[in-house]
């Protein structure tokens, strides 16, 4: 039995549980959560935990995110679950899924892509693969792996 509870349950707000050991500030940072917000957030990072060996997890109270925003969560911990919280009781708990495309996240690593200009223009991936993640900028055709993702959020 567990005696003490690393991180406290929250009373109203969002949970991004089982998400991959390490990633808890991408996590963050896709959700353009910079601290500066004034919601109380609690991080985890390498949590124990009996199905992945280790995890990090995220509580963020007084905001329940919208599910397209909590989406954009899968293109970095794919296996991430949702649980929204309301009065301490879990209310609506679903996994996040990437969709076929990928929009005004991250940039084009190709800097003459014409996302990079000064044009309008929403840098856009097609979805070519999930695990491992590929993206192909729908503009140039680069593509781009998950090392290149990460290191561009
Ligand atoms: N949680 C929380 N505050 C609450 C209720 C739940 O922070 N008032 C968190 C739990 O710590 C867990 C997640 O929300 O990280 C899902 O809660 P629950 O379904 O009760 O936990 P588990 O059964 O362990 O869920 P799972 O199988 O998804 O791990
Ligand atoms: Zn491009």
């Amino acid at each position: 039995m567990d005696k003490t509870l690393l991180i406290s349950k929250i009373r109203d707000g969002t949970v991004i549980d089982h998400v991959k050991a390490g990633m808890s500030l991408k996590v963050l940072s896709i959700l353009n959560i910079t601290g500066k917000e004034h919601l109380t957030v609690s991080v985890g990072m390498y949590v124990p935990s009996k199905r992945l060996g280790f995890k990090d997890v995220v509580k963020i109270e007084q905001r329940s995110l919208e599910r397209p925003e909590l989406d954009r969560i899968a293109l970095i911990a794919p296996d991430a679950s949702i649980s929204i919280i309301r009065d301490y009781e879990v209310v609506e708990k679903f996994s996040v899924s990437l969709e076929d495309r990928v929009v005004g996240i991250i940039k084009c690593s190709n800097l003459n892509c014409i996302s990079n200009t000064k044009e309008p223009i929403k840098p856009e991936f097609f979805v070519k693969s999930r695990k491992p993640l590929v993206l192909e900028c729908i503009y140039c055709d680069r593509e781009m792996f998950e090392s290149e993702v990460l290191s561009s959020l």
